[in-house]
């Protein structure tokens, strides 16, 4: 079924899912949120796929979940719809996932960005938990990813205040990675997948894994964790392959095997 709501591109390794809503500043209404989920799925078990973009448009991220779908929801109907539930599957995916961020990331905008691997943003780049102003608050994982990385006291006012914040604030608390003048976002976040492209694709899954392992297990728990998964990498042709090329100074080849 052709999609609706998104639109995808690739170039090269590089995947890149646009959410289209631009009317309602890419508001992130089910249908969307099922098609961006389906195509990620999707490009996370296509070989010729190493990395994934997910982005906007200059305006927008997006500026939240759609309140015009839930504004007259019963709980009941909320429980049944179980939207917020069917985002675990973006948590699931096992390829990175660059958020390219402009203009409002708000709400479920910003948790969606939250969701990605690495963050680059826009300096026109406004974020923001602003639920709190709407009489609800952060469901799509805001209140334990956002305080799980600019901690608890920075995360307690944005999400009970609701204010928005600059791209420069966000980059201070470390939940962006790099802010970078509006005409580059895309590119330099296209340069960055390139990059990360260039590596194991298996090695670059199962680092991914660790690194995500570590905000569900305990240290001692993580470490063997981590450890068992390197072992394991010397099973993998990428392995010879990037340790020979080393020895003999040329640049390894290397095919996710
Ligand atoms: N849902 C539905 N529609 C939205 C929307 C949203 N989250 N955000 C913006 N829109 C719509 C507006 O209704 C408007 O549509 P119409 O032209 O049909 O009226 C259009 O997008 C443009 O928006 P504005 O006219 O409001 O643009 P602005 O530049 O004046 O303001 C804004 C921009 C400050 C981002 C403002 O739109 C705003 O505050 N949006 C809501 C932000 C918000 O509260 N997000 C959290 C949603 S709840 C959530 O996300 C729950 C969760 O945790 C999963």
């Amino acid at each position: 079924m052709p999609n609706q709501f998104i639109m995808t591109q690739q170039e090269g390794p590089v995947a890149i899912l646009r959410l289209n809503r631009p009317d309602v500043l890419n508001a992130l209404n089910i249908p969307l949120m099922d098609e961006l989920i389906t195509n990620v799925e999707a490009y996370d078990q296509d070989p010729g796929v190493r990395c994934m973009i997910i982005t906007g448009n200059e305006r927008a991220f997006a500026a939240g979940a759609d309140i015009k779908e839930m504004a007259e929801a019963s709980v009941v109907d909320m429980y049944e719809r179980n939207n917020l539930a069917r985002w675990e599957r973006i948590k699931r995916v096992r390829k990175p996932i660059i958020a390219a961020v402009s203009g409002f990331c708000l709400g479920g905008g910003c948790e969606l960005a939250m969701h990605c691997d690495i963050l680059i943003a826009s300096e026109t780049a406004r974020f923001g938990q602003p639920e709190i102003n709407i009489g609800v608050m952060p469901g799509a994982g805001g209140t334990q990813r956002l305080s799980k990385t600019v901690g608890k006291y920075r995360a307690m006012e944005l999400i009970l205040t609701g204010r928005m914040f600059t791209a420069a604030e966000a980059h201070a608390m470390g939940l962006v990675n790099r802010v970078v003048p509006v005409e580059r976002y895309l590119d330099e976040a296209i340069a960055m997948a390139r990059e990360i492209a260039e590596r194991s694709p298996i090695a670059v899954r199962v680092a991914k894994e660790a690194v995500l392992r570590a905000f569900e297990t305990g240290l001692s728990d993580g470490l063997d964790y981590e450890r068992k998964l390197f072992y394991m990498l010397f099973a993998t042709e990428d392995q010879k392959e990037g340790m020979k090329a080393f020895v003999e100074k040329r640049k390894a080849e290397y095919k996710g095997r």
